[in-house]
């Protein structure tokens, strides 16, 4: 029997306006990448009702790579234009998925998974990582999700020095090759 989660908020609204003060308060003044993800996306797993994933990719050369996260474990890196998460980064959109099951090449890191939204994450005007929320629940997501995790995205994108984000994988030489990656640009 699936268990019914119950939140304490009438609306979506007020459930994101609280996680954006929420947020707001716990970012790091330094703006280190990992320490602020790794919040955000606890605060996101903590918020949001009926969730099975909730966490970041971080753009690596050729490739998205897995960076703080909750839920299940994932797919560690996801090529370009690839999956959900690789065509928000490379179309630059939010992909509102309503049904996973109906987008060409979604990928699977959670079978439970029915539903999906990606938000890109912008530094000085390129894409450097993106935001990614499951859901086994059809149609979980809406425009007002939308506009709440697009604050938050917001957020991250003034409160992270986006510039020493560094990936661990150059995964177009070898996948098991350590370098340096510095994301995005
Ligand atoms: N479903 C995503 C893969 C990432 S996991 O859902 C965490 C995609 O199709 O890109």
């Amino acid at each position: 029997m699936q268990a019914i989660e119950v939140t304490p908020y009438d609306t979506k609204a007020e459930l994101y306006s609280d996680l954006a003060i929420h947020l707001k308060g716990i970012l790091m003044a330094e703006n280190e990448w990992l320490p602020n993800l790794s919040n955000a996306s606890a605060l996101l797993w903590q918020y949001l009702p009926t969730i099975n994933w909730a966490g970041f990719y971080v753009v690596c050369g050729e490739h998205l790579l897995l960076a703080p996260f909750q839920g299940k474990p994932a797919c560690v890196t996801i090529a370009h234009g690839m999956g959900v998460c690789g065509t928000a980064w490379k179309e630059d959109e939010v992909q509102l998925v309503l049904d996973v099951h109906a987008f060409p090449g979604h990928i699977a890191c959670d079978g439970a998974s029915n539903s999906e939204i990606v938000l890109p994450i912008h530094s000085e005007g390129h894409v450097v990582a993106v935001l990614d929320v499951d859901s086994p629940v059809l149609e979980r997501f809406d425009a007002e999700d939308q506009a709440g995790l697009e604050t938050v995205v917001a957020l991250l994108e003034a409160h992270i020095d986006w510039k020493r984000v560094q990936g661990a994988y150059d995964v177009s030489k070898s996948p098991t090759r350590v370098l340096q990656c510095n994301i995005g640009f």
